[in-house]
């Protein structure tokens, strides 16, 4: 690589010749096809690359179970590219895949959301399904407004890509919302995001996708000759889904994962006597996620509230004490009392249905986000959920409860396995985390009752 390029012959050769320092006696600046590989940046982006490389963006082309159900919406529903222009749309315009289920012989370097499809987007054109428009270029577009000039390719600011500004929650945002193809509104975090308090034009307020999901730190944007510190942003994208497989950094990515999640709900456990017997009233509130709790594949999460009644060490009552590897669809036959989160879909029968492109109806019980901080506020609606249990038992000694997240039903993923669409070994690796600050214990003589609106 040559070290010193002139600036302005940098940037003109880039723009309009697409890679950049020929009149170096040096190998030239990258090529567009070089630049589609994340695997050329990592020279000077290790630390983007990395991290980049354990996020769900990187796995999202590989991910078993994305090619089990692509694969049936494809041969069942017809649904052609719809999906795999979202999970790997570098694949779809460069030409390898028209409808992703020949994901093994497009090259690795195409599969999933690469660094060249987000920092060449130059414009939105949509609210959903990837309506996100490319420059073909070889510029590479961030949030940095001066730059250190590099042989590699011409960088310029993007407000699209500067956390800092309402626009760019649209870059993110209208991927991470999805219409299906018979025009139910399957996926809506982006317009979640849209109805919250975050998305307001007050600067005290705002916090677009990027400020929560690309935590700043004092680093090297690039290791290069004259780079000097400043706010990096981190790429590993934690929210709730896991890799399965054998991936880069999977089990830093569950630890991630984790610590996401228990910035997210805040809970509350009361234990009182009225009139209808003993009552247990878990409150659950989104403190820290700027859409709903759980958001986006809101239908294939499942989470719920496992609370424990024990008279000295006995258990004597419990509710969704489901195990690790039990279907939560199948243990909800048996809890009437179930407290559980989620979506449900169903189709055109009006049967419920794993398969989302196809759900004709949804009904949704999510935690929302906040839409104002006070209640003076007119915009305030109280977003506190509250379940209400009753106990066939006298007052318990002792009460435990903690709030679960499995990204994916058992059910589903029994399903594709039964369909001979998924190995076993996917399904047994689902996860099922405990948000941590949620797991909260009541015991006898703790004091007054509590008002569950009251944190
Ligand atoms: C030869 C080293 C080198 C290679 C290879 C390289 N970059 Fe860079 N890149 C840099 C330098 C230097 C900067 C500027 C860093 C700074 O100013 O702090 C930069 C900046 C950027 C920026 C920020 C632009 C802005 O204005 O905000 C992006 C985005 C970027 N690179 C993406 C990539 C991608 C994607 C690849 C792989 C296709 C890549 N880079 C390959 C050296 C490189
Ligand atoms: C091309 C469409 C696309 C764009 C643009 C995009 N994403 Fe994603 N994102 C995805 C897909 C697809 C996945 C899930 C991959 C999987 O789970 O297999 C994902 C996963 C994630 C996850 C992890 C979700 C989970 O449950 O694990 C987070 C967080 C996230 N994206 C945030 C962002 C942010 C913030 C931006 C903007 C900087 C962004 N995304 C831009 C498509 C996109
Ligand atoms: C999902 C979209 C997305 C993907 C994929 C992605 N980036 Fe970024 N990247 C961003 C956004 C958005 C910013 C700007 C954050 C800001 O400044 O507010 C950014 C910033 C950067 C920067 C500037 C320094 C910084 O940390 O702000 C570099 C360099 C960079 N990315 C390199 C890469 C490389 C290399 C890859 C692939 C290995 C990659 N990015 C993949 C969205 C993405
Ligand atoms: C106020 C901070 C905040 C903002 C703003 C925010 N998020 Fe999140 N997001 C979180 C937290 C915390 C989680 C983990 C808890 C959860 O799953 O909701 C999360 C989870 C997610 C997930 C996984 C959700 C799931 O349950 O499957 C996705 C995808 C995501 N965010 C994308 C986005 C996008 C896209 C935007 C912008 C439109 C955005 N986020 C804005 C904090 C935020
Ligand atoms: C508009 C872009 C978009 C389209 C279209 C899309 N996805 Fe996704 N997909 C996402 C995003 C974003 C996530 C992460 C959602 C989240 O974490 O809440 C995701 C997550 C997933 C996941 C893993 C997470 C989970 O538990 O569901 C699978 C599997 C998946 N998608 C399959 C599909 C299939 C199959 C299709 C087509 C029928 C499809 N997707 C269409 C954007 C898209």
């Amino acid at each position: 690589m040559p070290r010193h390029c002139p600036h302005l012959l940098l940037i003109t050769l880039a723009l309009f010749a697409g890679f950049a320092c020929t009149a170096s006696s040096e190998p030239a600046g990258l090529t567009r096809a070089e630049l589609l590989n994340p695997e050329t940046c990592k020279e000077c982006h290790q630390q983007h690359y990395d991290q980049w490389k354990g996020s769900m963006h990187a796995h999202a082309g590989d991910d078993p179970v994305f090619l089990a159900m692509n694969a049936k919406a494809v041969e069942e529903d017809g649904v052609g590219d719809f999906c795999v222009n979202c999970h790997a749309p570098m694949a779809v315009i460069e030409g390898y895949t028209t409808d992703g289920t020949n994901m093994d012989e497009v090259p690795e370097h195409l599969r999933g959301i690469t660094c060249y499809f987000c920092h060449t987007v130059v414009a939105v054109e949509g609210a959903h399904n990837n309506p996100l428009v490319l420059s073909g270029g070889a510029t590479m577009l961030g949030g940095l407004r001066d730059p250190v000039a590099n042989p590699a390719h011409a960088s310029a600011y993007s407000p699209l890509h500067d956390r800092t500004t309402l626009e760019s929650a649209a870059l993110c945002g209208t991927c991470h919302d999805i219409v299906n193809p018979v025009g139910q509104h399957i996926e809506r975090t982006y317009s979640e995001w849209q109805a919250s308090l975050f998305s307001k034009d007050d600067p005290s307020q705002q916090l677009t996708c990027s400020q929560c999901h690309m935590v700043g730190s004092d680093g090297l944007a690039a290791e290069y000759e004259g780079v000097s510190l400043r706010r990096i942003h981190d790429h590993s994208f934690p929210g709730v889904d896991v890799a399965l497989t054998d991936w880069p950094s999977a089990e830093a990515q569950r630890a991630l994962v984790g610590d996401e999640l228990d910035n997210s709900v805040r809970a509350q456990l009361c234990v009182f006597e009225n009139a209808g017997g003993v009552a247990v009233w878990v409150t659950l509130e989104n403190i820290g996620a700027g859409h709903s709790w759980p958001s986006g594949a809101a239908v294939d999460r499942r989470a719920w509230v496992e609370v424990v009644a024990y008279e000295g060490d006995a258990e004597v009552w419990s509710s969704g004490k489901v195990g690790d590897d039990e279907a939560v669809s199948e243990y909800a036959g048996t809890d009437p009392q179930l407290f559980r989160l989620g979506d449900t879909i169903y189709d055109s029968s009006g049967e419920e249905t794993h398969d989302f492109w196809a759900a004709v109806g949804y009904e949704s019980r999510l935690l929302p986000a906040p839409t104002a901080r006070s209640p003076a506020d007119p915009a305030y609606v109280d977003t506190h959920v509250l379940h209400q249990y009753t106990l066939p038992t006298a007052l318990p000694t002792r009460v435990t409860m903690r709030l679960r997240i499995r990204p994916m039903g058992l059910d589903i993923l029994g399903e594709l396995v039964a369909e001979g669409r998924l190995a076993q070994s996917v399904r047994d690796a689902m996860p099922t985390f405990t948000l941590g600050p949620t797991v909260i214990e009541w015991s006898q003589g703790q004091g007054e009752p509590c008002n569950p609106k009251v944190f």
